[in-house]
C-alpha cells in the first residue's frame, strides 16, 4: 500500500485504506489527509529525475502534476491517470505590480495557464484518476465555477459522467460556458455554495456518485504539486512569502501540505510563509484567525463580486488554519475596490487574471503597507484563474459600470474605456495625435 487516508484530528487511531470511498472519517467526522508510506528516492535523485522529465515526450512527464509522481499516492501505478497536460504554469516577473504593492520585486505563479484556466486542473487530474481507480462512473461537485469547468473536462476526457451543481446566477459566464461545452450535466440550484455542498454530499452518498470537491483528499494531493513545481522553477530556493486567495480553503491546505512534505523529504530547507487573502464580504477565515483560532463562525450571507471566493462556510478551515500556523503565516481581508484595482494593475503587466486571483496582489499591497511584508522580501503571488473567466467584470470595471454587491459604484481607478470613432482617417489621426 503506497499511502493511507488519515483523520487529521485522530491520526493515530483513525486510518483507512485508499480504496474506501470516504471524504471524512466515518468514525469522528474529521477531515482526511493522505499520508504517503513506503520508500522514495532521495531528494537529489528526485530533483535530477524531475528535471530530466522536462525533456521527455511521455504524457505523464509532460504534466506539471504527474512529473512529480513520486510524491503522489498512486505511485507506482498510474494506469488510471487522465492528463490534459495540466500544471506547467509559469512564474512571471511583474515589476509594475511590485511598484504598486511597494515591493522591490514581485513574481506571480499563474495557474490560469492551466488547460481549463485555473488551478483546479492540478487537483482534478488526481481526483479523476482516483474515481477511475475506484471504478466510479459518475462524478459530482458544487462549484463557484472553476471546479465545475475543470471536473467537466477531466471527467469527459476520462469517460466518466460529470454532474455539476452551481449557485444559480452566481457564477461567471466563462466558467459556465466551459462546463456546458465539456458536456457536464448542469444543475443550477437556488441556494448558495455552502448550502449546495451539504446537498451534494448527501446525494453523492445516496446515489453512489464520486464527490470531487476539495474535501476529497485526492484533489489536495494534486494541488500540492503547485508548490513543488514552483520550488523546482525557483531552483529550490524558497521565497519569503506565498500569497494566495482563500475561498473553500482547499488550496491553502494543499500548499501547506506540499511545503511540509518537501521539508520532510529534504527537498527544501525552509518554507515560505503563507498569506491567505479573502474578500471582505466573505471572510470567515479572517475572523477565525483574528480570534486566535478559537472560534469558527460561518458567514451565512457571503458577498463579493469575486464569485470564485464567495464562500461563507469553508470546509477545509481546520486544515488551512494548521498550515497557516505551521508556516507562521497570516490571513487578511481586502475590499471590492482593492480587488478591482489590483486586478487592473495585473492586467497592465500584460498578465491578467480573474477577480478572485487579484485578491493576492491587493493583499500583498495591504500587508506591505502594514509592515507585515518587508519591501525587499521575496514574494510569490498566486494567480488562480485566467482573465477571460469573467469578461463581464472586466468590461464593467473599465467602462465605469461596476457596482459592488450593495449597489455602490466602484471607482474605475485604472479604467480603459473604448472610444467610438467615425469611419474617417483624418478624425482618427487627429485623435491619435
Ligand atoms: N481562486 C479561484 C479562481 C477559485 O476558483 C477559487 C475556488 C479560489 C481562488 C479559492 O480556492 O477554495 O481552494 O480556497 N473556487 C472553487 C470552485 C470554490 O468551486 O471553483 P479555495
Amino acid at each position: 500500500m503506497p499511502a493511507e487516508l488519515v483523520a487529521i484530528a485522530h491520526p493515530e487511531t483513525e486510518r483507512f485504506p485508499l480504496d474506501e470511498v470516504i471524504y471524512t472519517s466515518p468514525v469522528s467526522g474529521s477531515l482526511l489527509e493522505i499520508q504517503l508510506t513506503g520508500e522514495r528516492p532521495g531528494a537529489e535523485a528526485l530533483k535530477r529525475l524531475w528535471r530530466e522529465r522536462r525533456m521527455s515526450n511521455d504524457p505523464l512527464d509532460r504534466s506539471g502534476v504527474w512529473r512529480y509522481r513520486e510524491l503522489l499516492p498512486f505511485w507506482p501505478d498510474f494506469g488510471h491517470v487522465v492528463t490534459l497536460s495540466e500544471g506547467n504554469t509559469p512564474v512571471l516577473e511583474a515589476p509594475h505590480a511590485a511598484a504598486f504593492a511597494g515591493l522591490d520585486t514581485l513574481r506571480f505563479k499563474h495557474q490560469g495557464y492551466n488547460p481549463t484556466g485555473s488551478f483546479k486542473d492540478n487537483g482534478m487530474t488526481c481526483g479523476v484518476a482516483q474515481a477511475r481507480a475506484l471504478g466510479m462512473t459518475r462524478v459530482a461537485c458544487v462549484s463557484t465555477g472553476n471546479t465545475s469547468a475543470s471536473m467537466a473536462a477531466y471527467a469527459s476526457a476520462g469517460g466518466l459522467q460529470p454532474i455539476i451543481f452551481i449557485p444559480n446566477g452566481n457564477i461567471a459566464y466563462g466558467k459556465l460556458a466551459q462546463a456546458l461545452e465539456y458536456g457536464a450535466r448542469t444543475l443550477q440550484v437556488e441556494a448558495n455554495f455552502d448550502q449546495i455542498l451539504a446537498l451534494v454530499r448527501e446525494l453523492a452518498e445516496r446515489l453512489g456518485i464520486y464527490l470531487l470537491n476539495s474535501i476529497n483528499p485526492f484533489r489536495i494531493e494534486g494541488q500540492k504539486t503547485i508548490m513543488v513545481e514552483m520550488m523546482d522553477q525557483m531552483d529550490w530556493q524558497a521565497p519569503d512569502w506565498v500569497v494566495l486567495p482563500g475561498g473553500n480553503l482547499g488550496n491553502t491546505a494543499a500548499f501547506g501540505k506540499g511545503l511540509r512534505e518537501m521539508l520532510q523529504w529534504g527537498l527544501i530547507d525552509r518554507a515560505p510563509r503563507l498569506a491567505v487573502i479573502q474578500a471582505e464580504g466573505s471572510s470567515p477565515f479572517v475572523d477565525l484567525f483574528q480570534s486566535g483560532g478559537c472560534e469558527f463562525t460561518p458567514n451565512t450571507k457571503p458577498e463579493t463580486l469575486a464569485t470564485a471566493i464567495k464562500i461563507g462556510d469553508p470546509v477545509s478551515w481546520p486544515k488551512a488554519l494548521h498550515e497557516v500556523y505551521g508556516t507562521h503565516g497570516v490571513v487578511e481581508r481586502v475590499t471590492e475596490q482593492e480587488i478591482a484595482d489590483a486586478k487592473a494593475v495585473i492586467g497592465r503587466c500584460g498578465i491578467g487574471c480573474e477577480p478572485a486571483s487579484a485578491a493576492s496582489l491587493a493583499g500583498i499591497r495591504k500587508l506591505v503597507a502594514a509592515g507585515v511584508i518587508q519591501p525587499q522580501e521575496q514574494v510569490v503571488g498566486i494567480l488562480t484563474g485566467h482573465v477571460l473567466k469573467d469578461p463581464d467584470y472586466v468590461y464593467r470595471y473599465h467602462t465605469g459600470a461596476l457596482d459592488d454587491p450593495h449597489g455602490q459604484r466602484l471607482a474605475s481607478t485604472f479604467g480603459n474605456r473604448p472610444t467610438v470613432v467615425p469611419h474617417d482617417a483624418d478624425a482618427i489621426a487627429a485623435l491619435l495625435g
